[in-house]
């Protein structure tokens, strides 16, 4: 459920009429509800209050806006980071650093000792190196570093092979049957405090039982673990439950997922932790664009050009993703088209040929479902800058990034003497 509903024949964010923002901040722009983001953290924890003892820590790079961060931190959500850039951004929005995970394959020695000066709650290793890079900084800090052992449980989760990310051949985590080694291994270094195992099989998922698979390999490897004299106190489940991107869409609900996972952790006796990320903002934003032009198609369909482009929003363009798109203002009328953004590539396609509410030059719409991997995936291909993001708030918004032109980009770059 979220909150963006024609009222009056027009589409509203909250009691927010969309128009209103793209007369005041122009388009293309990110809106996003506070009043969905907040439900559906709420929604989500209150799926896991059955089991004994729970942490969830919002996916900050599904949405790393500073007041998205900040409606987490209300909600008493932590914080899963996989980047120095998104630590600080955690911190800078109240997050603090006992509730944040640092997950990530690629974590570097700087970004650990950043992790490290703050104290962060636990970092997901991905690796017996990494763990033994840790060990050292946290050791000649005086420090001991809690850390989940992050284990690739080769499971499909069948999803898009783009965002899978627990297949042996997937880069993410050790896999299960070199893991107890690795565990005692890292045990032993005083730099460390090994606390758990982490496993993340991938994003989107559409079903339970790839998760169910895997976390029933990550209990077998928790009782191995104990049987071999090793402490385990924590089990990540990582995140990765879909949303449905097409209205009619049924994805299983946060309360399906958290009997499965009452299911599958019974008698475990850990602090369970979760990553999720689209489930929370995915539905809470959209992206609100306005129409260029409708030119006429060599396949006896339009194409509708919009003011946003694949540098804007990037998941059809990579994913061949689906997002629903719907006039501001439906007359009624529907027509069929495809839906293209501006940029000089075929890639640049949002949609094709597929019935739409009628649009014409000059008209807004939204792409649906972008709160999630959207605005954080820009970039300024074709030197189109970065677009704005709004957040509403009953009958108020506020912008809560600007654009940044092209200009301002322009400005970082230098052209060296040796050139003129
Ligand atoms: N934890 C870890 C270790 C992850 O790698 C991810 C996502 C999450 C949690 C959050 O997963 P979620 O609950 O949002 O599914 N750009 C892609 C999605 C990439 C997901 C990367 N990892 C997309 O637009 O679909």
């Amino acid at each position: 459920m979220d909150h963006f509903t024609l009222r009056d024949g027009e589409l509203h964010a909250e009691d927010v009429p969309l128009a209103e923002i793209a007369a005041a901040v122009g388009t293309p722009v990110y809106v996003y509800s506070r009043a969905t983001l907040e439900r559906h953290a709420r929604v989500f924890k209150a799926a896991l209050a059955g089991l004994p003892r729970a942490h969830v820590a919002f996916a900050v790079k599904a949405n790393p806006n500073l007041a998205v961060l900040k409606v987490m931190a209300r909600e008493g959500l932590g914080a899963d980071v996989v980047s120095g850039g998104e630590l600080a951004r955690a911190l800078a929005a109240g997050i603090p650093a006992s509730d944040v995970v640092f997950s990530g394959v690629g974590k570097t020695g700087a970004e650990l000792v950043q992790g490290l000066e703050c104290n962060l709650g636990q970092f997901n290793i991905e690796s017996e190196e990494e763990g033994l890079e840790l060990a050292a900084l946290a050791a000649a800090r005086g420090q001991r570093a809690a850390c989940a052992l992050r284990v690739n449980p080769d499971v499909d989760a069948r999803t898009h092979a783009k965002i899978s990310t627990g297949k042996a051949e997937n880069k993410f985590g050790v896999p299960l049957d070199r893991a107890a080694a690795i565990y005692a291994r890292l045990a032993a270094l005083p730099g460390l405090e090994m606390r758990g195992l982490a496993v993340h099989i991938g994003s989107q998922l559409s079903e339970l039982e790839p998760f169910e698979i895997a976390f029933a390999k990550l209990g077998a490897l928790i009782a191995e673990l104990r049987a071999g004299g090793q402490s385990v106190t924590h089990a990540d489940l990582g995140g990765g439950l879909g949303v449905p991107y097409k209205a009619g869409d049924v994805f299983p609900t946060p309360e399906a997922y958290g009997a499965m996972v009452a299911r599958a952790t019974r008698g475990w006796d850990c602090t369970l932790m979760f990553e999720p990320g689209r489930v929370i903002c995915g539905n809470a934003g959209v992206l609100l664009t306005r129409v260029i032009r409708v030119k006429r198609g060599g396949n006896g369909l339009p194409f509708v050009v919009v003011d946003a482009a694949m540098n804007d929003l990037a998941r059809p363009a990579m994913y061949g993703a689906w997002h629903d798109f719907d006039a501001v203002a439906p007359t009624g009328m529907r027509m069929r088209a495809n839906v293209v953004g501006p940029i000089c590539e075929t890639g640049d396609t949002f949609a094709m040929d597929r019935e739409i509410d009628a649009l014409e030059a000059g008209d807004l719409a939204v792409f649906r479902s972008a709160g999630a991997y959207g605005a954080t995936m820009a970039s300024s291909y074709n030197s189109r800058g970065f677009v704005a993001e709004v957040m509403v708030d009953g009958p108020r918004f506020a912008v809560v990034a600007e654009r940044i032109l092209p200009a301002t980009i322009t400005a970082a770059e230098r052209v060296p003497d040796w050139l003129d």
